[in-house]
């Protein structure tokens, strides 16, 4: 596989890291996963990443409130109250030394069916296990957020929310993984994923978003993609600036004659796409309002309004 794209990284985890475990702190080396655990054996669990700018989490009851959610979807008690999670992350946090006004991190949240018997049946494993990560993440190099990204459709079909619905964020992740080994393996660092009726519905790990006219576009839930916090948060920063967005059907050629595309997710924050199926965006950059977003959203996210929340429970 290509490593050009991403560069050669140290993949070790920091040795020092302190790791939030079933309500513990423990050491990176000693957090460990049994072999048995469903998580694992069949990728039963729920998960979510989380940013904490200048040490306070952005979204934190949106994201632990998804996490219950899509637990819910999928039958599994987490052992622990949205507010205890909420509780962990700031210990994560702070175990880690993220909890400075000028810190930022990238928070893991994980919750595995747990230990079981070798069947695929849920109801013969107990005792879910949640580890919290809280660490730091670049998705893309800080190039592309200049340039824009080149994309490319990938001939992967998104998940059917029939059959694995999209808008649970579970551990089986290896629909979007085909799709982003086959974008890799082209060159391109994201694909843009079409579901079962071949309308766009999201990128491996960000929704999307296109400019058409000084519209603001981007796929319903019902195309089959996560719904996505920061798509919300940038459909409302839009809204504040005076742009509508639309959601509505979209299919390939509207990415061809797009002014302006970008996605949106937790670790890529928004980030322009200069080019479709080698086709060029707009002028082939990063357009203008998705600049203009990029900004706003920057601010908001690093707003006093923004650090002052603090989810109800939490002591820091
Ligand atoms: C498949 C998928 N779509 C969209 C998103 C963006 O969601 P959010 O903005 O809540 O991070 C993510 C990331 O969590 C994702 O994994």
């Amino acid at each position: 596989m290509s490593t050009a794209i991403y560069g050669l990284e140290n993949l070790d985890p920091k040795p020092h890291l302190k790791i939030w475990m079933n309500g513990q702190l423990v050491p990176v080396d000693q957090a460990r996963i049994s072999v048995f655990d469903h998580g694992l054996l069949y990728g039963d669990g729920v998960f979510e990443g989380i940013r904490s700018y200048n040490g306070r989490i952005f979204e934190c009851e949106a994201h632990v409130h998804r996490l219950f959610n899509s637990a819910k979807a999928l039958k599994l008690k987490i052992p622990f109250t949205e507010e205890q999670v909420a509780a962990g992350m700031y210990e994560a946090m702070a175990a880690n030394g993220h909890m400075g006004p000028d810190k930022d991190c990238y928070l893991r949240v994980v919750v595995t069916r747990g230990v079981g018997l070798l069947g695929i049946s849920p109801l013969r494993a107990w005792k879910p296990t949640l580890y919290i990560i809280a660490d730091t993440i670049l998705m893309y190099p800080r190039e592309m957020y200049e340039k824009g990204m080149p994309v490319v459709v990938s001939s992967f079909t998104r998940n059917h929310s029939n059959a694995m619905p999209p808008s649970i964020k579970s551990l089986n992740y290896l629909n979007n993984i085909l799709a982003k080994l086959d974008a890799i393996e082209h060159g391109f660092p994201e694909a843009i994923m079409l579901n079962h009726m071949g309308y766009v519905s999201e990128a491996t790990g960000d929704n999307i978003f296109l400019v058409r006219d000084g519209q603001l576009q981007t796929p319903p839930t019902s195309a089959g993609i996560l719904e996505g916090i920061t798509r919300s948060t940038v459909i409302r920063l839009a809204r504040e600036m005076g742009i509508e967005t639309v959601e509505k059907e979209i299919v390939r050629t509207n990415l061809y004659y797009a002014d302006e595309i970008f996605l949106t997710g937790t670790g890529a924050e928004i980030i322009g796409v200069r080019e479709v199926d080698r086709r060029p965006v707009g002028d082939g950059g990063v357009g203008p309002l998705t600049r203009r977003l990029m900004d706003a959203y920057q601010k908001h996210v690093r707003s006093a309004a923004v650090s002052a929340q603090l989810p109800s429970g939490v002591r820091v």
